[in-house]
């Protein structure tokens, strides 16, 4: 599949690791109506093609991840037009999250605003020392609109996302770490490398393991225990259907690395 748009680089590589960089970093990589709509293509995109694995998701130039939304298209914007745009970016987000492979958030400075939540719409977030991440929107007299104020507090609790919120202050690579908001810290010019290896070792496994690991936990983060565990036996027993676990549990017993092939 051909990846040419206006404000993202799209790289495939070898082994299916598409790396996905939002490419205005004069602008430091600010989320315009147009970064998104091509965000919607990629990830479009990214399910379909069987070509892709795993995503990983920066930004260009060494400041920023993403610095937000863009401040001028949030000015001139209307009530009706903010809460379709805020819908729009929310059914955006969602699709990276519901993508069925894995992505990661290669976090490699500024990650404010809309840029914080598209990390929090990844699985896992690897920064880079300098990282940044916060959400300065009460700063603007706004609120986050692409899911942060769901998102944040489901993956560091109530306490510390209202701190992040109400404050609009960011928070350090360290402190990110300490409270669970990335998965790791690692020195910027091993950012990629360290983020690819760990996609990498995801993808050694089942792929249609890892889709339905990515949809219990997905689907079940909204539901009761009762149902999510529901879910997660209905998954199991699918999944005990599948090439891949006739591969993967032949080869433990045969004392091989598994082949397995996502069918
Ligand atoms: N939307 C639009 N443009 C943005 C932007 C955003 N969210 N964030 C940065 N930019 C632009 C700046 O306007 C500037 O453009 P210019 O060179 O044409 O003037 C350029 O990116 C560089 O940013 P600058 O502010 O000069 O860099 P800095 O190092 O002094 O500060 C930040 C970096 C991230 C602290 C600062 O840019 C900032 O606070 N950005 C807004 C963050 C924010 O509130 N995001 C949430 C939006 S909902």
């Amino acid at each position: 599949m051909a990846y040419e748009f206006e404000t993202l680089k799209v790289e495939v590589k070898d082994g299916g690791v598409a790396v996905l960089t939002v490419n205005r970093p004069d602008k430091l990589n600010a989320l315009s109506s147009v970064v998104m709509r091509e965000l919607e293509a990629a990830f479009a995109a990214f399910r379909e093609d069987a070509a892709v694995r795993g995503v990983i998701v920066t930004g260009a130039g060494a400041k920023a991840f993403v610095a937000g939304a863009d401040i001028g298209e949030l000015a001139t914007q209307t009530s009706l037009q903010g809460r379709d745009i805020a819908r729009k970016g929310q059914g955006i987000f969602d699709r990276v999250e519901n993508l069925g492979k894995p992505v990661i958030a290669a976090v490699n400075g500024f990650a404010l605003g809309g840029g914080c939540e598209l990390a929090l719409a990844c699985h896992v977030r690897v920064a880079s020392e300098n990282a940044k991440i916060g959400t300065p929107e009460v700063k603007l007299g706004l609120i986050c609109g692409y899911g942060g104020t769901q998102r944040l507090p489901r993956l560091v609790g109530r306490g510390r996302a209202l701190e992040i919120l109400l404050t609009g202050d960011p928070v350090d690579a360290a402190e990110a770490y300490r409270i669970g908001l990335v998965n790791k810290v690692v020195p910027q010019d091993k950012l990629l490398e360290e983020s690819e290896a760990l996609l990498r070792k995801m993808l050694g496994n089942g792929p249609v393991a890892l889709r339905y690991t990515l949809d219990a936990v997905n689907a079940g983060l909204g539901m009761t225990l009762a149902d999510g565990q529901d879910h997660e036996a209905t998954l199991f027993g699918v999944l005990c259907a599948t090439d891949d676990k006739r591969e993967g549990t032949q080869a433990f017993l045969e004392k091989r690395k598994a082949a397995f092939s996502g069918k």
